[in-house]
């Protein structure tokens, strides 16, 4: 079973309401999946996605008792904005990201992506990629192993770890791979495991998890309705920088570099941060569940810019609904997801 993190703390962030619409980008076991669909219920819908087959089987099997408000697409959130065209799922009230893998996949899993068991050098999280850990790992060039493993790994010692790689070659499992890892920074590793990080580095190169989620973050915003909030839960410091940064500058009416005089930038606040401080799990989770202790949580809301308020007011007077009635928020939802479609319809056109 993979144990849902921060799940309480994610609840409250999505600020979960009977007959919401929630997207769960990263379904997984479908641990937050089933919380969302019990607190969101009557009346709630939650669009799950996932881009590794096996865990939306394990997900449609675990949420089967609420078949009727869920929808499980394999696809990865790279896409998002396209599946919620696809499925006429948006605007939504919360969007869920729940980043790397579950326990089901490190644990069990035969697609390599632990150096605790041996199996084949792969770690594609959807059969239909085509790079795999071992094809970086035979082919790429000493420099390339030593910048991908000191990049995506925070390694410091990539340059005594890539030319010992590359002494090896070929490496097909991750029992060889970790053995050599262990070879190559023989007494220096404290810690944590010598094989944690390039590991860590495979498998974000082979899944291209930064530019993924980089490309999500953006297209979440443009599905959440009015006071709709983004919740982000990631396990290490590079995803965490993304989702800091991206949230961080959304919320900020200019971004024009310090000591501008007058605003260029046009740039308007989209987000308003709910919490200021990171949130972590509680010491009693992480001893109940220590695959948590790393995970932090950011969320924010969405908030309505000028420029939306200025396009919600053209609709409302082209559908002759009275003017202003885009101020009123939640207070007439159904009102507020019509204009809102016809906006994001009228965004996703001009983009
Ligand atoms: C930590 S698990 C989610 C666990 C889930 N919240 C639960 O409670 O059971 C992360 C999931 O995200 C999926 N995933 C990672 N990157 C993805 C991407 N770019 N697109 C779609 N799914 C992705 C993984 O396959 C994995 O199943």
């Amino acid at each position: 079973m993979h144990i849902p993190v921060l799940l309480k703390e994610a609840i409250e962030a999505l600020d979960v309401q009977p007959g919401g619409r929630y997207i769960d980008c990263t379904v997984g076991g479908g641990g937050h999946a089933a919380a969302i669909l019990e607190q969101s219920s009557p009346g709630g819908q939650l669009l799950g996605i996932d881009a590794d087959p096996k865990a939306i089987e394990i997900a449609r099997a675990r949420l089967e008792a609420h078949s009727k408000s869920t929808l499980l697409i394999n696809e990865n959130f790279a896409n998002l904005q396209a599946i919620c065209i696809k499925y006429d799922f948006f605007p939504v009230h919360g969007i869920l990201f729940d980043l790397g893998l579950s326990s089901l996949q490190l644990n069990n899993d035969e697609r390599g992506f632990s150096f605790q068991h041996d199996a084949p050098l792969d770690m594609r999280l959807s059969p239909s990629q085509e790079v795999t850990a071992a094809d970086i790992i035979n082919t790429f060039s000493e420099t390339e192993l030593a910048h991908l493993i000191r990049t995506y790994g925070e390694e410091r010692y990539s340059h005594k770890i890539a030319p010992y790689i590359v002494q090896q070659r070929p490496i097909q499992t991750t029992l060889h791979l970790a053995h050599i890892l262990e070879q190559a920074i023989r007494g220096r590793r404290g810690r944590i495991h010598p094989a944690t990080r390039t590991f860590q580095a495979l498998r974000i190169a082979v899944n291209q998890e930064l530019e993924h989620l980089e490309a999500a973050l953006r297209q979440a915003v443009s599905l959440l309705g009015i006071n709709g909030r983004l919740v982000v839960i990631s396990y290490h410091s590079l995803e965490d920088r993304i989702v800091k940064q991206f949230t961080q500058r959304e919320a900020k009416d200019c971004i024009c570099p310090p000591g501008t005089l007058t605003c260029v930038c046009g740039h308007r606040a989209s987000l308003r941060l709910i919490s200021k401080k990171v949130i972590t799990p509680a010491p009693a989770e992480i001893q109940l569940n220590p695959r948590s202790r790393s995970a932090k949580l950011r969320a924010a809301e969405h908030v309505i810019t000028r420029n939306e308020q200025l396009f919600y007011h053209d609709i409302a007077e082209s559908l002759r609904f009275p003017a202003g009635i885009e101020a009123r928020g939640w207070r007439r939802p159904a009102l507020v997801e019509k204009l809102r479609r016809t906006f994001v319809a009228l965004q996703i056109n001009n983009s």
